[in-house]
């Protein structure tokens, strides 16, 4: 079997306090496997204190529902040929928890193992214009630094106009209400062509 008929292994890195992101990446994750993609679904170390985790009961309640979840590790970004990330949005930017698990990859950058892989990015605000698309700028320019190749979902699909649905990667506003399933249908667009354009670019 040569590499091209392998499936494109996508790693489906999230943070999530109260469970908007983790459900987006298990969306993504379902709509990847249906493309054909090997997918993992990896969570980034919650570096908040455990007194601010416990604070807050859905924090805590989400904490122990996914604390089974696999942590992301350097390991899976060389692993992977395309990265799928999802982030809440905080104060018009990424988790921190996300930028810690960032923070980790100098090493991989130095020796050029983040270059060339399929890339895009999710995230998820309380308010329809709190800032999303500033946070999957911010994510995008980290991307950049790797040498991914980004995929956004630009408007290529009816999904895109939808509530959830944005150019620059889904983005779902976190109300307290279940994702409405056209929210779900932009992130399941947004996957699929990751791993369509992703395995184009990894040949
Ligand atoms: C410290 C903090 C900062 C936040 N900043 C913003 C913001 O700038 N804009 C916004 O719309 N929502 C903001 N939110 C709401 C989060 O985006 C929301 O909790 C998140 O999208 C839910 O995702 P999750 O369920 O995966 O944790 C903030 C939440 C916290 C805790």
């Amino acid at each position: 079997m040569t590499q091209g008929d392998a499936p494109l292994k996508l790693a489906i890195i999230y943070y999530s306090s109260y469970g908007t992101n983790y459900q987006m990446a298990l969306t993504a994750a379902e709509a990847a496997r249906a493309e054909g993609a090997e997918v993992k679904v990896l969570r980034v170390r919650e570096t908040a204190p455990p007194e601010a985790v416990q604070s807050q009961g859905p924090w805590a309640e989400h904490a122990e529902l996914t604390k089974d979840v696999p942590m992301a590790t350097l390991d899976d970004l060389e692993w992977a040929d395309a990265y799928l990330f999802s982030t809440p949005t905080r104060y018009g930017g990424a988790a921190s928890q996300m930028r810690s698990f960032f923070d980790t990859t100098g090493g991989l950058w130095a020796e050029g193992k983040l270059a060339n892989k399929a890339a895009s990015v999710m995230t998820s605000a309380q308010n329809p214009n709190g800032g999303q698309e500033s946070t999957l700028l911010t994510v995008y320019s980290s991307l950049m630094h790797w040498g991914c190749v980004l995929v956004p979902p630009g408007y290529t699909d009816p999904a895109v106009f939808a509530a959830g649905g944005n150019p620059y990667g889904a983005s779902v506003t976190a109300n307290g209400q279940p994702i409405p399933e056209a929210d779900h249908e932009a992130v399941r667009h947004q996957a699929r062509r990751l791993v369509q354009f992703g395995r184009k670019i990894r040949g």
